[in-house]
């Protein structure tokens, strides 16, 4: 018997993975969009496309419930999940919780509801946190994913809280960087699974 994966598996998984990385602060060059490029990388690593929305890209309106008319941005935003066979989410912590403009970005998934494929339902998600020390690090974490579980998604196994006030500088070597690497490559790990078993 052959070990080789039957024709049809090699096929789901020669092709791409496609990532979503959203994150990032208001700040250029944050921490926050620092560590949302390092996942990104890994992710490449791994051989996933990575399509990446940071900073001010993710600046929307306030989401609506009163109107199905949606700014350009938050449009793009939602097309762009709509592709993805994976998501990364990476926030800064404020106030010990997920910031403003993450939180805000990801209420317009909301309009996702009532697809084919409902919010996040069978995409892994990436969750990584970055606050100046470990409580808010922590808890936003723990927030991130929940937001995930809410809406369906499958948090990776590893997860990232990374104290800025600790490794300030999060250069490529560092542990952080490598367990940021990870998680990319773990998001790619679940599409392909998810893929196989769902022949998809
Ligand atoms: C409004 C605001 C609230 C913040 N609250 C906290 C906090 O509660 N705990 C903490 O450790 N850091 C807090 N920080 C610091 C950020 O988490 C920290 O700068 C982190 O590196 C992310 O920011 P950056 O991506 O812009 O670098 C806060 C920053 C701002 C602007």
């Amino acid at each position: 018997m052959s070990d080789a994966p039957p024709e049809h598996s090699q096929d789901v998984l020669d092709r791409p993975v496609r990532l979503l990385a959203i994150g990032g602060s208001t700040r250029p060059e944050s921490t926050t969009e620092r560590a949302l490029a390092m996942v990104a990388e890994g992710a490449r690593t791994a051989g996933a496309d990575v399509e990446v929305m940071s900073g001010r890209e993710l600046m929307l309106p306030i989401y609506d419930t009163e109107t199905s008319h949606r700014a350009e941005g938050a449009r793009r935003l939602v097309d762009a999940v709509r592709r993805a066979d994976g998501l990364v989410i990476v926030s800064p912590g404020y106030h010990g919780a997920i910031s403003g403009l993450i939180k805000n970005a990801l209420d317009y998934f909301e309009d996702l509801a009532a697809d084919p494929r409902p919010y996040l339902h069978g995409m892994a998600v990436g969750c990584v946190a970055v606050a100046d020390g470990w409580q808010a690090a922590v808890t936003t974490l723990h927030q991130i994913r929940q937001v995930a579980h809410a809406l369906r998604g499958w948090p990776t196994p590893l997860g990232v809280a990374v104290n800025s006030g600790a490794d300030r500088l999060l250069s490529a070597d560092t542990h952080d960087a490598r367990q940021l690497h990870m998680v990319g490559e773990q998001v790619v790990q679940f599409a392909r699974m998810y893929r196989l078993i769902e022949g998809a």
